[in-house]
């Protein structure tokens, strides 16, 4: 990624932090639209949904830092979402979520370049995620 995409991100995480709780609930509801089969990992709690899609932002963009300890965490987490039975396909639904979600609640914001920087984010980390955990990660 390039500096210019990591300010850029940045930038927007401070902007949604005030709304991050609708943010959520749109991007969970979302994603079970798109991966109806993914529902039952979350359980039916919806605070706890709702901060699983927190804690996923939050990693994302930790994950910018360059320091190995905010990297590994997201080798960590992949390995962890292997055994809770994630699958490829589930992080390909959740990343068209996360870019819908964005879409809706950032309208005009939400540039071409904003978004792409997101997408090229989450495509790292997901892919990071799959390889460690000895998936194929050809999405
Ligand atoms: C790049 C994409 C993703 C990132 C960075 C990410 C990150 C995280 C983080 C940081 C947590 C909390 C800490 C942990 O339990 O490891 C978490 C929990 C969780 N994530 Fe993800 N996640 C991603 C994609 C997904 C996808 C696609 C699913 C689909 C089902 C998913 C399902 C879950 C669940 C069910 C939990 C709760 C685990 C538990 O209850 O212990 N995540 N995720």
């Amino acid at each position: 990624m390039t500096p210019e995409q990591v300010d850029l991100i940045r930038t927007s995480f401070d902007a949604m932090w005030p709304i991050r709780r609708d943010l959520a609930d749109l991007c969970y509801n979302r994603f079970v639209e798109l991966a109806p089969d993914a529902r039952s990992l979350f359980g039916g709690d919806a605070e706890k949904q709702r901060m699983k899609m927190l804690d996923m932002i939050i990693a994302l963009v930790a994950s910018l830092d360059e320091r190995p300890m905010f990297q590994s965490l997201i080798t960590l987490s992949g390995h962890k979402h292997a055994r809770l039975g994630v699958q490829p396909s589930h992080f390909v639904a959740m990343g068209e979520a996360l870019m819908w979600s964005f879409e809706r609640k950032f309208g005009a914001f939400f540039t071409p370049e904003l978004r792409d920087s997101w997408r090229a984010l989450y495509a790292t980390a997901q892919n990071e995620m799959l390889r460690a955990a000895g998936r194929p990660s050809s999405f």
